[in-house]
């Protein structure tokens, strides 16, 4: 049998090498063979120090992430680190790519830390709603101080070589292959007559305010309690001895393990990485990209430029009039001084994207030689077919044509085309070059490398890509109706739009629905109500309160007055009263009775009525697994992370429960909440969304 870790020596210095694919993962595996490896060399005379190094891609990326929730096997981590720690012989750890987690653990419990200039360490252990649970929130204070240490565990983020040599994470940043830097230094302290230096020998942190510390992280992070919970444990570091400071990091990290909040986040670490993994794809190539071309330099088109330029791509940007290509290229050059500001790119950068790699023209001509193009100009059906139609006359055989329509029928514009096997959705969300999400909207005549060369363009600008087929919203706009709808009910039936904000960002939410529906314009549901007017069921209850807001050309944030009123200069807004007086008129008119809602009613209601849509747009294939459902609310409509998403927060709520949930409901309204076939399928067959994603 292969195992993970080789034992070798090199004179005096014992070298234990771990090679386990893909990032170095701390398996069971792993874990004994740093042990075993630790026994032999202790038990050679000729060994006088241990080297610990990794192959590959990483020192240790952490944990091996996969083998949480199942029971523990040993050697536990923690006595590992302090297995290495309490060694007579020298450890130093070698360090190249990342050591996250458990991997800076492993090392914090070496004596001595060199790492290769392009190292970065962290221990992101927080985002998995956990905090570090093998001495890391002991042993990181004990080296960087307490207020440093919070800030690094509580944000979890990666700590590059040179700032970790400054904070004392590690002792020396040396170029070259791991293996060699970590014997050199070895040999290099031998000389010196150097020992063993165990972190937790060394005096404990200073004292902060740790309870104004804990409520300030508690604060920032929106719900999470991990964070709030490291600021515990690092408390321990300073007030109590090591051994104790181990057991309570122990006692929280075994806490924060049984939470839902830790299911929610590991579910979201690993399908935000399934998403793009589509069974179709397994083979397909993409097509080549180098070159895009973007029609319309509006707000979202200039934002998809951005994207793509900042990815490295040529871009051809089409406008309709010499003032517009102007515009565009003025937001374009805007959007990329903010990346240049942020140290994303250098000036010499800037200058080569606004320049050599930025085309835009009125002449769709200029684009006969691009890869992709994609279309985002006004949402009419005439003006995208129209569009096409000249696309089709200039662009080369193999070119992607791709729509970045929000809801119009992806169908009927491939069929526009002579080559509707080349037409796609690629629907980017504003502003294009921030937000992560990219929906890859799969038409029925769309070729399969056509799509892979859609998720391809995703991956290539950063994107978390995720598969839907066509319909009204496709996934996330279509998911989105109903639990505006649900949201603009409970308004009508006695909730106040200000305590369903409140109530929802106390859940998690980025934002409430009604401070979002300031933000992207009231004129935008306003259009769509118009739009759908025509088809709508005779039952289906339609709040229009908000219209005669909109008829007074009061359109949220952009006209300074929407649910809220925004006073110039200031940040948010404050609850608008003409909105109370437009809901009762209506309550009059429908003779409801306005009731009390807790806060609690209002979350379950919003989401049932997401759940109850996702699992629609399952059944009907438009996502092909829950995942897909998942991903696209947490990327591009500020879903808290921490819950995974809403089929996964019904999974943890019990899908039963739900499902009576929904059925009460239906109670009142039969129309809205008739509950989806799938899910009471999954219901009476005591399944899960979970199971239909391993399912695939
Ligand atoms: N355990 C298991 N698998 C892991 C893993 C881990 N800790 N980290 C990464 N992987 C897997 C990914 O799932 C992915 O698998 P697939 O190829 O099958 O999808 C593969 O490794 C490559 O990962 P990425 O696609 O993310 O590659 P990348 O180069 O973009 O990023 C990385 C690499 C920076 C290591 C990133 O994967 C990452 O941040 N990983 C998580 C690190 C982490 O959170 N570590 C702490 C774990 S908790 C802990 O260690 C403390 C404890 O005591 C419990």
């Amino acid at each position: 049998m292969t195992t993970p870790v080789t034992y070798s020596t090199h004179g005096a210095i014992a070298v234990l090498r771990i090679d386990n694919p893909p990032v170095n993962a701390l398996s069971q595996a792993v874990r004994q063979g740093l042990s075993d490896g630790m026994d032999r060399a202790e038990a050679d005379a000729d060994v006088a120090a241990i080297v610990i190094c990794g192959g590959g891609r990483a020192f240790i990326a952490g944990a091996d992430i996969s083998e949480f929730g199942k029971p523990p096997m040993q050697p536990h981590l923690p006595e590992l680190c302090t297995r290495i720690e309490a060694s007579p012989k020298l450890v130093v750890a070698a360090m190249h790519g990342v050591s996250l987690g458990g991997g800076l653990e492993v090392a914090l419990g070496c004596h001595y830390r060199v790492a290769q200039p392009s190292a970065r360490v962290g221990l992101p252990e927080v985002h998995l709603g956990l905090i570090p649970g093998a001495g890391g929130t002991q042993r990181l204070p004990r080296l960087t101080g307490a207020e440093k240490a919070v800030e690094a565990i509580t944000t979890g983020r990666h700590i590059k070589a040179p700032e970790a040599l400054e904070l004392g994470i590690i002792d020396r940043i040396e170029d070259g292959d791991s293996q060699e830097i970590g014997i050199a230094y070895a040999q290099d302290l031998l000389s010196k007559g150097a020992g063993p230096r165990p972190v937790s020998a060394m005096p404990p942190a200073e004292a902060i305010d740790w309870d104004a510390t804990y409520d300030a992280v508690l604060k920032k992070g929106r719900g999470q309690i991990s964070p709030a919970t490291a600021v515990r444990a690092v408390q321990a570091a300073s007030e109590l001895s090591f051994d104790d400071g181990m057991t309570r990091e122990r006692d929280l990290f075994m806490e924060l393990m049984g939470t839902d909040q830790r299911k929610g986040l590991i579910h979201a670490f690993f399908n935000e990485r399934a998403v793009s993994n589509l069974p179709e794809l397994k083979g397909v190539e993409p097509r080549a990209l180098q070159s895009i071309g973007v029609i319309g330099g509006g707000t979202m088109g200039a934002g998809i430029a951005t994207a793509a330029l900042l990815a490295r791509l040529n871009v051809t940007l089409i406008e309709m009039t010499e003032e517009a290509v102007e515009a565009a290229r003025d937001r374009i050059t805007g959007n990329l001084q903010g990346a240049l500001k942020r140290g994303k790119i250098t000036q010499a950068q800037f200058d080569a994207l606004t320049t050599q790699a930025l085309t835009v023209a009125t002449n769709y001509d200029t684009l006969s030689d691009v890869d992709l193009v994609v279309e985002a100009v006004f949402e009419d059906m005439d003006v995208k077919k129209q569009v096409f139609g000249k696309l089709d006359a200039v662009c080369k055989p193999g070119c992607v044509l791709a729509t970045n329509t929000s809801y119009l029928d992806v169908n009927e514009i491939a069929a526009s085309t002579k080559r509707p096997d080349d037409v796609i959705g690629l629907h980017f969300f504003s502003p294009a070059h921030v937000m992560k999400l990219l929906e890859v909207v799969v038409a029925d005549a769309t070729a399969p490398d056509v799509v892979a060369t859609g998720f391809a363009l995703g991956k290539m600008l950063g994107k978390i890509s995720v598969r839907a087929g066509v319909c009204d919203g496709f996934i996330g706009n279509r998911i989105l109706a109903v639990y505006r709808t649900a949201a603009d009910h409970m308004v009508l039936d006695g909730a106040s739009p200000y305590q369903i904000d409140k109530a929802l960002t106390d859940f998690g939410f980025a934002m409430g629905p009604f401070a979002v529906a300031d933000l992207a314009g009231l004129d935008i549901g306003w259009a769509t109500r118009k739009r759908k007017a025509p088809d709508r069921h005779p039952e289906e209850r339609v709040p229009t309160y908000i219209d005669r807001l909109c008829e007074q050309g009061h359109f949220g944030q952009k006209t300074g007055e929407g649910y809220y009123i925004y006073e110039a200069g200031k940040r948010g807004g404050t609850p608008n009263p003409k909105i109370a007086e437009l809901v009762a008129a209506e309550q009059r008119d429908l003779g409801i009775t306005p009731r009390d809602f807790t806060d609690a009613e209002i979350v379950r209601r919003y989401m049932c009525a997401m759940v109850n849509e996702g699992a629609r747009v399952v059944e009907e294939g438009i996502a092909k697994r829950p995942l897909d459902v998942d991903m696209t609310l947490l990327f591009g409509y500020g879903f808290p992370r921490y819950w995974g998403g809403p089929m996964k927060w019904a999974d943890i709520a019990g899908l039963d429960s739900v499902l009576a949930d929904i059925e009460r409901f239906a109670k009142e309204d039969a129309w809205f909440w008739q509950p989806a076939p799938l899910l009471k399928q999954l219901v009476a067959e005591g399944r899960s969304f979970d199971d239909l994603n391993r399912a695939g």
